[in-house]
């Protein structure tokens, strides 16, 4: 057998966590191509713990860093990182870790701001390694199923995609940094997933209007524990509330480069009735889509009476095939439904994440999701910020380009990258 990708996971928080349960659920299949040989993280409590954490999950008896550079020195035949740490310090760890010569898969979003994704994406072009931004939604088979409905004309041709979530109240989400413009907003944090949905589907956008608010400016720690319980231990140190600076709602209206439309909302501080929905219009009919790691059934509606939500739908998707590890995770190549609980789920989805990354170290293949990809998910969430800031519809390109950073400048600053 190939040898196995030696790799660090640097960022031992919530998420380093989460893509520590993705390596053990690779390696319990039979397509386990990484090995874990080390983690670090500055925090280095963070460190020793998810190092006891591996050895429990994985039987591996991994080193501990609270430095990548001694980490690269002292790990013989470390090829690989896998940077989870906080957003706000991408743009600093993933060069870093390029820069160190080891392929990175960085999480989404790639940076703060777009100069960092620049920043990052110059440090993979010098080092000539991989760099993939671990964007997890879109590896969900039902988006996979999703996305060949669409190539394969079950709607016609796409036309319009609705992309609305109300939900938060004054709820403090998972860590105070989400909160902070300077450190991740959740409009960027979390809103580039959809961002990268809405690519997915509908290709490149190209013009944006758009309107940002931040309606709840004091955040209430209610819930500690994050997604899946990851975030539990760091409960105790939670202050009762948090001053928000980031905008939690935005509001777009988006051109795509091939004339379709999409209109998306995003609003983490909505009080009363969550709502969430996401369809999908095309000239013939529309797909009623679950939303993302739920494993519901998406529903296809035709004005020729068809309505279906259930098997039936596979024959609309003649060219739907997961690919032989998401097949083997999630039991079948044409999977149109799944029943997992959600910790269940996000490591299925992660250990995806891990096993295209090596498979791209290995065959020197570029991953689906690269620096591109991943900058313009930042792009189009910037662009309704920036479309915002200076009330007029604005391009893809000027935000991709930093002709148009209005609202960005100032982190920039606060980050030393203007
Ligand atoms: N894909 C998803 O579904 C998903 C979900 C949650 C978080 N995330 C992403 O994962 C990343 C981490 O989020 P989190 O919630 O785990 O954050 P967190 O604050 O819980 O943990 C971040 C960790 O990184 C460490 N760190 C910071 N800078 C470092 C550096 N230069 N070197 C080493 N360690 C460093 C911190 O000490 C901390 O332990 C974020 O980018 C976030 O957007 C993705």
């Amino acid at each position: 057998m190939t040898e196995r990708v030696k790799l660090a996971i640097v960022g031992c928080g919530g998420m380093g966590r989460r893509h520590l349960a993705g390596l053990a659920e690779l390696a319990r299949s039979d397509h386990n191509n990484v090995e874990l040989v080390a983690v670090c993280d500055l925090n280095r409590q963070n460190a020793e713990d998810m190092a006891d954490e591996a050895e429990s999950l994985l039987g591996a008896n991994v080193r501990v860093f609270g430095d990548a550079a001694q980490m690269v020195r002292e790990v013989e035949g470390l090829q690989a990182a896998d940077c989870t740490t906080d957003t706000g310090s991408h743009h600093k760890a993933a060069t870093a870790l390029l820069d160190l010569g080891l392929h990175t898969m960085c999480e989404k979003p790639l940076a703060l701001t777009i100069r960092g994704c620049d920043l990052i994406m110059a440090a993979a072009a010098r080092s000539g390694k991989v760099l993939s931004v671990a964007e997890n939604y879109r590896r969900d088979p039902i988006n996979r199923l999703i996305r060949a409905l669409l190539d394969d004309g079950a709607i016609g041709a796409r036309q319009f995609m609705l992309d609305a979530s109300v939900r938060g109240k004054d709820d403090m989400f998972i860590t105070p940094w989400r909160h902070q413009k300077l450190h991740g907003a959740l409009t960027l944090d979390a809103g580039v997933h959809y961002a990268d949905i809405l690519q997915y589907y509908f290709g490149d956008p190209e013009t944006v209007y758009g309107k940002v608010r931040l309606y709840e400016p004091t955040r209430v720690v209610r819930r500690t524990a994050g997604p899946g319980g990851f975030y539990e231990k760091w409960a105790g140190k939670l202050p009762p509330t948090v001053e928000a600076t980031g905008e939690d709602a935005m509001f777009g209206l988006i051109t795509f480069a091939n004339g379709t439309l999409g209109q998306w909302t995003d609003h983490y501080a909505g009080h009363g009735e969550p709502f969430s929905r996401r369809m999908v219009y095309g000239t013939r009919g529309s797909l009623a889509c679950p939303g993302d790691r739920n494993g519901r059934p998406v529903r296809l509606m035709l004005d020729d009476g068809v309505a279906i939500a259930d098997e039936r739908i596979l024959d609309y998707a003649p060219s739907y095939r997961l690919d032989p590890t998401a097949a083997a995770l999630f039991g079948g190549e044409r999977v149109w439904t799944y029943d997992f609980d959600f910790p269940t789920t996000d490591r299925k989805l992660l250990a995806l994440e891990y096993q295209e990354f090596a498979a791209c170290i290995r065959t020197g293949t570029q991953p689906e999701v690269t620096g591109a990809v991943a900058k313009r998910a930042v792009a189009l969430v910037y662009a309704l910020f920036e479309s915002d800031r200076s009330g007029r519809p604005v391009t893809i390109a000027e935000i991709e380009s930093v002709a148009l950073d209005g609202y960005q400048r100032e982190i920039d600053e606060y980050l030393g990258l203007v």
